[in-house]
């Protein structure tokens, strides 16, 4: 059994589509793998709340001194589930480039901008400050260089008259919550993970 483990901050909106995804279609199963685990850096992170029927725990990131004692308890969470994947949904800390090499090849993060533009925060923001036409997410691997690695999927929204961050991020969050599982999927039928 593939063990997939789900780093989270905030809501979980996409932490939580993914595991709906698996407990309705039994998609993961059918692929040999499972969510093994939801890991939050906050204990207040509304997403915990839906992290039904997988194992969930808190790694605080204000317990520890310094990035690289903190990315070192994270690592040793995540390792406890021997996870093929680690998944990054919405999870809001820079990793130290120790973390990231640990996991190459099998980390991954959702983005809501069209990577290369608008790395970052307040994406959405930025993309109507810009005047931006389309707007969308990027699924990509993580490299130690924040929001870049390889594309692996792109969801393509417009942009309407009136939209304004909240409404747009809206949009877009229904797109990442069918991109991100498809991505999964893919890599589990062809990377040798
Ligand atoms: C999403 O827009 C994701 O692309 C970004 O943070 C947001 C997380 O949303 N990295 P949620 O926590 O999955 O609801």
């Amino acid at each position: 059994m593939k063990n997939i483990v789900i780093l989270i901050s905030g809501s979980g909106s996409n932490m939580a589509a993914i595991i709906r995804a698996a407990q309705r279609e039994h998609w993961l199963e059918r692929l040999g793998a499972r969510v093994a685990a939801v890991i939050s850096n906050r204990p207040d992170a509304p997403g915990m709340a839906q992290a039904q029927g997988v194992a969930r725990e808190v790694v605080d990131h204000r317990d520890f001194a310094t990035r690289e004692e903190f990315d070192a308890a994270l690592q040793h969470a995540v390792d406890s589930y021997s996870p093929s994947l680690v998944l990054l949904a919405g999870f809001m800390r820079i990793l130290t480039p120790n973390f990231v090499r640990h996991y190459e090849g099998r980390l991954i993060n959702i983005h809501p901008s069209l990577l290369p533009a608008f790395t970052g925060l307040n994406t959405h923001q930025r993309a109507l400050d810009t005047g931006c036409k389309v707007a969308g997410a990027t699924v990509h691997r993580v490299t130690p260089e924040l929001d870049h690695g390889e594309i692996l999927a792109q969801a393509v929204v417009p942009i309407v008259v009136g939209d304004t961050a909240a409404t747009l991020a809206a949009r877009v969050l229904t797109q990442e919550h069918l991109i991100y599982p498809q991505v999964i999927a893919q890599l589990l039928q062809t990377a040798t993970l």
